[in-house]
Parts: C-alpha cells; sequence; structure tokens
C-alpha cells in the first residue's frame, strides 16, 4: 500500500531549531527541524511515556521535558536506554515539505 502524507503544517511553522506537535490519522507526533532537515516521531518518550510537547532541541537531540532523556533524532536511537538499530525504540514517520507545507505519513 503506498503512503499517504497528510498536510500537517505550513514550512514556516517549523524553522530551524524548533519542535512542533502534528496529528496524522489520530496519532500524534513530535516533529523537529534540525538544520533544515526534518523529523517526525511518536509524541511519546520511549522512558516513561511523557509526551514530547515542548521538548527542545540541544543540537541533534531532542531532550525529553519529564527526565531529560536525549533522543538523538538522526539516528533515532536514545542515550541511556538499551537500543539498537534492529530494536529501535523510537520510531520515524516520513516527512517531507512540498507546495510550501510539511507533509507526514502515517506507517
Ligand atoms: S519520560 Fe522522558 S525521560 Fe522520562
Amino acid at each position: 500500500m503506498p503512503q499517504e502524507f497528510e498536510r500537517v503544517a505550513d514550512e514556516a511553522d517549523l524553522p530551524p531549531g524548533k519542535t512542533r506537535i502534528a496529528v496524522v490519522q489520530g496519532t500524534e507526533l513530535c516533529m523537529a527541524n534540525i538544520d533544515g532537515k526534518l523529523y517526525a516521531i511518536h509524541n511519546e518518550c520511549p522512558h516513561d511515556r511523557w509526551a514530547l510537547d515542548g521538548a527542545k532541541l540541544d543540537g541533534e537531540e531532542l531532550v525529553c521535558p519529564g527526565h531529560g532523556l536525549l533522543i538523538n533524532l538522526p539516528n533515532c536511537t536514545v542515550n541511556a536506554m538499551r537500543d539498537s538499530p534492529d530494536n529501535p525504540l523510537v520510531k520515524q514517520y516520513p516527512i517531507k515539505v512540498e507546495d510550501g507545507g510539511i507533509w507526514v505519513a502515517n506507517l
């Protein structure tokens, strides 16, 4: 089945260094812009399931507002927790910019 992208925001709504929450087909996602590259992950920390609303970026890492877990967005890994490429704790959602908007696909 082809991925269906949904427009969730204007491109200008997510400038570099910022995060923003979006809902795609009933799933709440946390989006981030790191130097112009966009990322979207489930809006739930893998540590204790806190929402990532208001999470700040520290370089390539998203800092969970709960207890400070660092989620590396490009690598999709977290510090201080057991994960691996075969068992990722953080799931990335396809995200793209098109026609001045930000589009995300649910999986
Ligand atoms: S819930 Fe995110 S660090 Fe604890």
